[in-house]
């Protein structure tokens, strides 16, 4: 099944990518990305993992209900109970694939899950069989394969492969591995497992050494046909395989690499903006593809050999990945069908026609305060409208900050909670600090601020500055977003989101912690 020429992209953002801490999603906000993979073409989107908790099976449920050009997967553990949630949730899926996985290195298979590599191959055989009485399509993984011996993982994915599982991922769960290294594993396990022919190889390469691309990149050359990976690299500690880089690494290295995907690349850019405002996990300007410096010539000599010949310096299109093509802007004269077509444009699909409304009045704000309205400008605008449909335990009602040389800033708000206005105010180093210790004393939280940033959302001192607050208490992290022209504005509304996040909290289980 290897001989293929097209890579299998397979996207985990809304799994491992929500497993980074802070990055919890809403059912809401996964459908909307789940949408915008689908356009992008992806063809498997790892939903999530049914058993955690209700909300991620309610998530899971929605997306496999929806979505129906891509396949849509839910992780399991080699747990029947998982099985049959995952199962559940996949129920209305047009095409539903069920992931189930258990360690197969020494050190996890002796000292997480206490079990015998016998007993390991037994219960792995026993979920694929189970997964595959109830769903055609099966993916098995050995987590922790990167450091698993080379026959013992023969052993237990030739058993997976007769179970019936079509799909074996070969994770580098910890990021150990070294490209060569890795493209060997894979290469061997093509090769020396007798029914290897009837599965597709994947890779799931983390990022602890930098390398998860590399390796992901190397494992397609031995042999791999699927390649998980996440928008951003987003995902545990270090992050995934980012979706973009390997995607473009295999258009770009087509001469070499000699396979392809099907993922419409222009829509790469809207996707990763919107994942970074979903999750409050700013981009870094120097990041591969879709940092805000991947396409832009700083020096002279750069800048003069791009405008003689682009291929001088640029190894491929800024528009092949969505730069430039998508900054129409709108201003305050755009009417609502301009707004509405926009939208539409960039894959943001709203809901019924109040959503559309309330929207347009936020639009209609910023275009006061804002001469041009570029497409972050209406990222934002949307993702702030959206999660005004969860509730809001804490609201902003005012805000007035006094900030003075030679005088101690101060914050005056008026707040909302639970629906009962209260005013607070206080001081601080600054207008942000003061804003944030007058909220405290009235939430009394208790949380600790981990995170405070700002990143201009598009260029000019005009811009709407975008503000992600991370707070954790109890071991439990959130981030909260929020996004003003007034940045101390969008600091209080970052940080009263943070709160809002933290109050809905449910528990939820993580799949490799509480794993069997
Ligand atoms: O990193 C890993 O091993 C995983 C598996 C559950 C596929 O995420
Ligand atoms: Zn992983």
């Amino acid at each position: 099944m290897t001989s293929s020429d097209r890579v299998i992209i397979f996207d985990t953002t809304l799994r491992d990518g929500e497993q980074s801490p802070g990055a919890s999603m809403t059912k809401e906000e996964k459908l909307r990305i789940a949408k915008a993979l689908e356009r992008m073409r992806v063809d498997v989107i790892e939903a999530g993992f049914a058993i955690a908790s209700p909300g991620d099976f309610e998530a899971v449920k929605a997306i496999a209900d929806t979505i129906k050009d891509s396949t849509v997967c839910s992780l399991s553990r080699a747990l029947d109970g998982d099985i049959e949630r995952a199962a559940e949730a996949l129920a209305g899926a047009n095409s539903g694939r069920i992931h189930t996985f258990i360690a197969t290195s020494p050190i996890h298979m002796q000292h997480k899950l206490r079990m015998q590599p016998d007993q390991v191959v037994e219960q792995a055989v026993r979920a694929v069989k189970k997964a595959r009485n109830l769903c055609a399509d099966v993916e098995f993984s050995c987590e922790d394969a990167g450091r698993s011996e080379i026959d013992f993982l023969c052993r237990i994915v030739e058993a997976a492969i007769d179970a019936g599982a079509r799909t074996i991922n070969i994770p580098d769960t910890v990021g150990y591995a070294i490209p060569h290294e890795y493209a060997e594993l894979i290469s061997q396990l093509i090769n020396r497992v007798p029914n290897a022919d009837k599965a597709i190889f994947s890779v799931h390469c983390h990022n602890d050494l930098g390398l998860a691309v590399a390796n992901s990149l190397a494992a397609v050359v031995a042999g791999a046909r699927q390649v998980e990976c996440t928008i951003n690299g987003l995902g545990e500690r270090a992050g995934n395989a980012a979706l973009e880089e390997i995607v473009m690494a295999i258009k770009t290295r087509h001469d070499l690499l000699g396979v392809h995907t099907n993922i419409d690349t222009p829509h790469i850019l809207s996707v990763s903006r919107m994942v970074s405002g979903i999750t409050g996990f700013p981009v870094q300007p120097n990041k591969a593809i879709v940092g805000a410096n991947a396409f832009a010539h700083e020096s002279g000599i750069h800048q003069d050999g791009v405008l003689k010949h682009r291929e001088t310096y640029e190894i491929m299109s800024a528009q092949d990945v969505g730069w430039h093509t998508n900054r129409m802007v709108l201003g305050k004269l755009s009417g609502r069908s301009a707004f509405r077509s926009r939208l539409v444009e960039l894959g943001i699909e709203m809901a019924n026609e109040t959503e559309l409304n309330a929207a347009f009045a936020r639009f209609k704000d910023l275009a006061d305060k804002k001469s041009e309205i570029f497409d972050e400008d209406l990222q934002a605008l949307v993702s702030e409208t959206l999660s005004q449909d969860t509730p809001e335990f804490y609201k902003l009602v005012s805000l007035e900050v006094a900030s003075k040389t030679g005088e101690v800033p101060h914050a005056h708000l008026v707040l909302s909670i639970d629906g009962k206005e209260v005013a607070t105010d206080d001081q601080g180093s600054g207008p942000v600090d003061a804003t944030f210790k007058a909220i405290e004393k009235v939430a009394q939280s208790g949380a600790t601020l981990l995170l405070y940033s700002v990143n201009a959302i598009t260029e000019g001192t005009d811009s709407q500055g975008e503000v992600t607050v991370r707070l954790e208490r109890g071991g439990r992290m959130v981030n909260g977003n929020g996004a003003d022209t007034d940045i101390v504005i969008a600091s209080a509304k970052a940080y009263l989101n943070a709160l809002n996040l933290m109050h809905m909290g449910t528990a939820r289980a993580h799949p490799q912690v509480d794993g069997v």
